[in-house]
């Protein structure tokens, strides 16, 4: 998986080389199809690589959508906790990851794991009732649900992190002692409680004996065909003094098109007819800006007059792009996600496209049920992609794909 020597070109250079107005270029950028990196003089750098992507793109040649496997035998086992529907743990599994255990509370999600495999040792439970004394794994993963921490004015040690999920996801690695950790989460992690909550999360990982670092990974970037971004935290033990790697950005990104290109039929929600009527007056990729202003106005309410983008409402997804992130609901009024040419929200089979869930993973209970897996969910070609750098990290072999962290760092 060797990436070609990419060239790094000014925006007046690849409008030269491109016969392509800068005006264009500027637009990929704006729309996060294509990326710009500085220079120490403030100069934005574009990719040739990814600028013949988005040309042959352009002429009808996109980038199929497929579901990454490798053919590779498993040699690492992988236990996780919070494992909702599967999305982590099919991509990391994709990767050629052995699934020694997975931990999920919810019954429909548990359900959806069982039904799709039903060799993996599933604990349908609440982690806190889950000894993991005695059990072997080479990894330990979670996305812990995100919650603020109590201080009294000191830092916070692993105990002091009691009675949170995290510390669940803490204390399971202090049983086990992989040689890894990962942990995943939404990218306001970040900036949760002013940056206190993940720095606490990486001091503990620390006190258990763990270089750690973090990266927000943008999917789209990564074989999904959403801009979907996840915090992701890897931790290698320190005994093994190994570098930390992330996986590198690939220079294409997947659009909606491909992705949907012969989804099967499915089961999904309907708009009432009043909120059809004004969907139906938005064009491709169009939001409740693009409606006439009367109808802005009535459909808005208040909002109308309160300022701000609220670029997601009335959104009628691209054709021509990776869709925008999904949330648990299709059809949620800040986060809209209208199919691109049929007034209705994205069906469940559409949406697990989106997330690169291959169609024969199959999701229990309602219909609402179903979006939320979906919507929960790591997409699982983000999942491969990390999943291949953890083998990298515990083979020793970290090869071009892989953006490996300075030992400084670490
Ligand atoms: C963001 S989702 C994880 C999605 C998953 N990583 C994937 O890729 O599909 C978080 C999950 O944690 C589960 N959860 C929350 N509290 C839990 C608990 N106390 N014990 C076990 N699972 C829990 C939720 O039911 C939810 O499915």
């Amino acid at each position: 998986m060797k990436d070609k020597k990419d060239l790094l070109l000014t925006f007046a250079e690849a409008s030269e080389r491109f016969d392509l107005a800068k005006e264009e270029l500027l637009y990929w950028e704006k729309k996060g199809l294509l990326k710009s990196t500085k220079t120490e003089k403030g100069i934005r750098l574009v990719s040739e690589e990814q600028i013949k992507s988005l040309i042959s793109q352009k002429k009808g040649k996109a980038k199929a959508f497929q579901v990454l496997k490798s053919k590779e035998k498993p040699r690492y086992s992988v236990v996780e906790l919070f494992a909702g529907a599967g999305g982590l743990a099919l991509g990391l599994e994709n990767a050629g990851l052995k699934t020694a255990m997975l931990v999920e509370i919810d019954k429909w999600a548990a359900k959806t794991l069982q039904e799709n495999r039903p060799k993996w040792n599933i604990k349908a439970c609440d982690v806190a009732e889950v000894n993991f004394k005695g059990i072997k794994a080479d990894i330990v993963t979670g996305g812990f649900p995100c919650q603020a921490f109590s201080y009294a004015g000191k830092r916070l040690g692993f105990e002091d992190t009691r009675g949170t999920l995290f510390f669940e996801f803490a204390r399971a690695i202090k049983e086990i002692k992989p040689r890894i950790v990962l942990g995943e989460n939404v990218r306001g992690l970040e900036r949760h409680d002013n940056g206190r909550t993940l720095a606490t999360m990486l001091n503990v990982l620390d006190e258990l004996g763990y270089n750690v670092a973090y990266k927000v990974l943008r999917a789209q970037y990564y074989d999904v065909p959403q801009k979907r971004e996840r915090l992701v935290i890897i931790g290698v033990r320190k005994d093994l003094q190994r570098p930390i790697a992330f996986p590198k950005e690939k220079s294409y990104t997947v659009t909606l098109r491909s992705a949907l290109a012969k989804v099967p039929k499915s089961e999904g929600q309907n708009y009432t007819e009043q909120k059809k009527k004004v969907m139906e007056l938005v064009p491709e990729g169009g939001y409740w800006r693009d409606l006439p202003l009367a109808v802005q106005k009535k459909f808005m309410g208040a909002s109308f007059y309160l300022g701000g983008g609220k670029t997601g409402m009335a959104r009628r997804l691209s054709w021509d792009e990776p869709s925008l992130t999904l949330t648990c609901n299709p059809a949620q009024k800040q986060t809209e996600r209208c199919h691109p040419s049929e007034t209705r929200p994205l069906t469940v089979r559409e949406y697990a496209r989106i997330q690169s869930f291959p169609d024969d993973w199959n999701f229990t209970g309602s219909t609402a049920a179903q979006y939320k897996q979906i919507g929960n969910a790591v997409p699982v070609n983000l999942a491969y992609h990390i999943g291949k750098t953890l083998i990298a990290i515990l083979d020793n072999q970290y090869d071009e794909s892989l953006m490996v962290l300075p030992q400084t760092l670490v």
